[in-house]
């Protein structure tokens, strides 16, 4: 993508080299107006700003990235590129895109909100535009719940009013003090206009590992009873999720009113990802790193990888996380 951009802006200046060239009998009032509008250019080429410029939803590059990047999780797929399709394709949405993404670790939910980001955002994650929240990072202390939730209130309101088309990641969110996402709600809300600013066209996305046991066990369930699992459907997962989401008291938001009040507008689950998706991902790594994807490279790597439960081995523990540094020992 910079390279990309270079290449536009040594075009930019080759173009108005020959201009200048060309108009050589002219005053040098024709050369300080190239100037200036070339700095213009330049300044708008650099410099990511709130407009359609940088920010265009690609549906097609959201669905195409969905298919043959994110691996083993049909439904999650399924909801996302709908979900943010018909929020994006909308001028006039009533709230703000509410996401809560479920499963354990590596099975793809950074890795989706990266996704979304890439096909929304020009710069993706490197947006000023996209904003992530660690718990453990940013509210690391128990005893400064007042300040960090003023923080929070404030980091959204100015970046919000800064630009309409942000979007918000809170990783961790089982880790998040009961209580301190309660401060963002009204931004979650129908509301047209708080403090002149609206909040709807932004995206909130939490990541959380609630719900990764019981997901868990109705794959295994699926895959002891010899059916496909991509005839698992979200309503199998429904009761599992809101069991443990909502009547968990250590996940986060969950017994605060957002749920209560409707606000969280998905609930995505992550299912735990297999064998053959492991060496999908180690495909894809490759791939992406350009070199030829190698299938003996890529069984290799799954076959080190540990699954569990002890006896059936059935899923990745780590999903697909640590296929990056495996495949650096064997390639
Ligand atoms: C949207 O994504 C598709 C698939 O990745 C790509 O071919 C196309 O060029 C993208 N469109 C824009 C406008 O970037
Ligand atoms: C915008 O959000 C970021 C967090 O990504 C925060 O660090 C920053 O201070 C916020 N900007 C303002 C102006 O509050």
């Amino acid at each position: 993508m910079k390279a990309a951009r270079l290449h536009l802006l040594l075009h930019v200046f080759l173009s108005a080299g020959v201009l200048v060239h060309t108009f050589e009998p002219f005053t040098t009032t024709l050369v300080v107006g190239v100037g200036a509008a070339l700095g213009r250019t330049i300044y708008n080429y650099l410099h990511e700003s709130c407009d359609s410029k940088w920010i265009v939803f690609n549906a097609t590059g959201l669905q195409v990235d969905l298919e043959s990047k994110l691996f083993g999780q049909h439904i999650a797929s399924r909801i996302i590129l709908k979900a943010v399709t018909g929020f994006m394709n909308n001028d006039n949405p009533k709230k703000p895109l509410v996401l809560s993404l479920h499963g354990w670790t590596g099975t793809g939910k950074n890795f989706v909100s990266q996704l979304i980001a890439d096909n929304i955002y020009k710069e993706g994650m490197d947006s000023s535009f996209v904003h992530i929240f660690t718990s453990e990072l940013h509210f690391p202390h128990l005893s400064h719940f007042d300040t960090y939730k003023s923080q929070l209130q404030q980091w959204i309101k100015v970046n919000v009013t800064n630009c309409g088309r942000s979007m918000f990641i809170f990783d961790e969110m089982d880790k998040m003090q009961p209580g301190l996402i309660d401060s963002i709600k009204p931004y979650l809300d129908y509301y047209e206009k708080l403090d002149g600013v609206s909040y709807r066209k932004a995206i909130f996305i939490f990541l959380s590992n609630a719900g990764g046991d019981g997901i868990i066990q109705a794959a295994l369930d699926f895959w002891k009873a010899g059916r496909d699992r991509d005839e698992l459907e979200l309503k199998d997962l429904e009761t599992v999720l809101s069991v443990s989401v909502f009547n968990n008291k250590k996940s986060g938001l969950w017994h605060t009113s957002l749920i209560d009040k409707n606000l969280v507008d998905f609930f995505v689950p992550f299912l735990p990802l297999e064998y053959r998706h492991v060496v999908e991902c180690a495909m894809a790594e490759m791939k992406a790193r350009g070199v030829r994807p190698d299938q003996n490279v890529a069984h290799q790597v799954a076959k080190d990888v540990v699954y569990f439960p002890k006896t059936e081995r059935v899923f990745s523990v780590k999903g697909c996380k640590t296929i990056s540094s495996k495949l650096d020992y064997y390639t």
